[in-house]
């Protein structure tokens, strides 16, 4: 028995993994992880608890205790809704860092893989392709130049009514993008066997097209 097929889409923040994956898994009726949530649960439940952020064992039990759910739009950590709350930038940046501590990574593992379910999932992050799901028959790794990124994310913020500025994100997302690329544990780097895809210039459709394209030619 062969397990479900997974298609991974890893990459740097805000290059438009998780609309993409939840277009592509819509398109082929498969389940969504989006794994970075998992990481941002886990910083979301640090600064909540008041728990030590330089406390990577303290910081690894919340990870391996998280209460959550995921239900459509919906992400009920200990029964509340969280969706929008994790979405904020100190969220993320904290993320980012605690995602560096080995511990927390290998709390989630299990959780992360558990998401597989036939007939299908496609799953984002930084490290789907290179460490979750090391055998899935297709990895994309998605980028795009900080400017678009930086652009994309101020765009969504606004949207969602939290007041950034552009420079700011920018200069975040230059140092998250250096943190994530240069720690020693699971950097963001492209599994050997990705495609890249470049979507700077391309349109949701462009990208959701591609990967698609990518995914039929695999087929028998
Ligand atoms: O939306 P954005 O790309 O900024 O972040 P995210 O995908 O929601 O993930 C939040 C943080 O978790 C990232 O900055 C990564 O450092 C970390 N992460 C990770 O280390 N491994 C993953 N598979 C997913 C996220
Ligand atoms: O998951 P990740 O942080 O990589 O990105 P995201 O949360 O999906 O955000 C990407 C943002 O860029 C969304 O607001 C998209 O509407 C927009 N976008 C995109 O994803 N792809 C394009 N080709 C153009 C814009």
């Amino acid at each position: 028995n062969t397990p479900a097929p997974v298609i991974t889409i890893d990459g740097p923040t805000a290059s438009g993994k998780g609309t993409i994956a939840s277009l592509v898994a819509d398109r082929l009726g498969w389940a969504v992880l989006d794994s970075g949530a998992l990481y941002r649960l886990t910083a979301l439940s640090v600064l909540r608890s008041g728990v030590n952020a330089d406390d990577v064992d303290a910081v690894a039990q919340l990870a391996r205790t998280l209460n959550v759910t995921f239900d459509g739009e919906r992400i009920l950590l200990d029964g509340e809704d969280v969706a929008q709350a994790i979405r904020k930038e100190d969220v993320g940046n904290l993320a980012s860092r605690i995602a560096a501590y080995q511990p927390v990574r290998e709390a989630l593992l299990q959780r992360q893989r558990d998401f597989r379910q036939a007939p299908g999932l496609v799953a984002d992050g930084r490290d789907m392709g290179t460490v979750v799901f090391p055998d899935a028959p297709l990895k994309i790794f998605l980028v795009a130049n900080v400017r678009a990124r930086a652009e994309r994310r101020y765009k969504q913020l606004m949207e969602k009514g939290f007041s950034v500025k552009l420079t700011d994100l920018l200069e975040d997302m230059q140092a998250r993008d250096a943190r994530d690329a240069g720690r020693a544990n699971a950097p963001l780097v492209a599994a050997a066997d990705a495609v890249t895809i470049d979507s700077s210039g391309l349109s949701i459709d462009q990208t959701v097209s591609r990967v698609l394209a990518l995914w039929s030619e695999r087929q028998p």
